[in-house]
């Protein structure tokens, strides 16, 4: 169980303001970035000769950049719940959810809005920084008695028993540096935990966002600009990720400047 509860140029991207249409955004055509780098010898161009290093450097790249952006831009994302956040709340009462498991949740926007709404929250992250904000806020908002919070890496097992959740949320979680085959090993873990019956909300950016192949190839339909290292997501690997589960709905929407886009996925276990 949990225990009791930089420098960032692009940070204006991944803050909460309304959504505005795209201004100047630099598109290359997808793989452009990756194909650039390789002809220029690029040390970051990795893709298929990727090694277990590499990806263990960027990981810990982008830890250290979460944690800097956070301490810089305290509750960077606002008070106010995600939309998606809203959706799934419906989705949990429907399902007759009680406990809600977060995955990514930062500094706590949708942690919060769940424990408000009645549910009790595991909220979850990489960032000591982030859940840091997140236990003041709950204090502040008297909710504390309801969200526990845990630094946890995803590409690690979940440290939760079989069947012991309703409900897992995880808002632009899925599509971090995570590799493919880390992304199933998570869902896997997801469907390890929930409850028969449980209800998986997550959101990931696609390939039809404008930072989709631009900025530093990673390989794997990862890029990385601004310092966040995003995987975009294609139709098919949000098909594969649904294998043996009811796929409820793929939802499009926009969030934030740029603006991104992004997909809602709602799936559920059979009972
Ligand atoms: C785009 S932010 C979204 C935060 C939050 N869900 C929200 O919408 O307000 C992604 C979050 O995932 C976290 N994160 C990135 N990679 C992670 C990993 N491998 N394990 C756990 N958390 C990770 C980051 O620290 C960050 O808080």
């Amino acid at each position: 169980m949990f225990p009791k509860a930089g420098t960032c140029l692009d940070v204006a991207h991944h803050v909460s303001r309304p959504s505005r249409p795209t201004a100047a955004v630099i598109k290359s055509p997808p793989g452009a970035a990756q194909r650039a780098a390789t002809r220029l010898g690029c040390p970051r161009a990795r893709g298929k000769g990727k090694t277990v290093a590499d990806e263990q450097e960027l990981a810990e790249s982008q830890r250290r950049h979460w944690q800097d952006t956070y301490a810089a831009h305290p509750g960077m994302y606002g008070e106010e719940p995600s939309e998606p956040a809203v959706h799934a709340v419906a989705a949990f009462r429907t399902a007759g959810a009680q406990d809600v498991l977060e995955l990514g949740a930062g500094h706590g926007r949708d942690a919060l809005f769940f424990a408000r709404e009645g549910f009790t929250v595991q909220a979850t992250d990489f960032s000591p920084v982030g859940l840091e904000q997140l236990r003041d806020v709950a204090r502040s908002q008297g909710v504390d008695e309801r969200v526990t919070t845990a630094v946890h890496d995803v590409r690690e097992p979940l440290a939760l028993p079989d069947a012991s959740v309703d409900a897992v949320f995880a808002h632009m979680l899925l599509c971090m540096a995570l590799s493919t085959k880390e992304i199933h090993a998570l869902v896997a873990e997801v469907r390890r935990v929930l409850r028969p019956g449980g209800v998986f909300v997550y959101t990931v950016r696609h390939t039809g966002d404008a930072h989709y192949g631009a900025g530093t190839a990673h390989g794997d339909d990862i890029f990385e600009h601004g310092g966040f290292a995003v995987h975009f997501f294609g139709r098919g690997l949000v098909d594969a990720l649904a294998d043996g589960w009811a796929l409820n709905e793929v939802h499009a929407f926009e969030e934030g400047e740029l603006p991104r886009r992004l997909w809602r996925v709602t799936q559920t276990l059979p009972r």
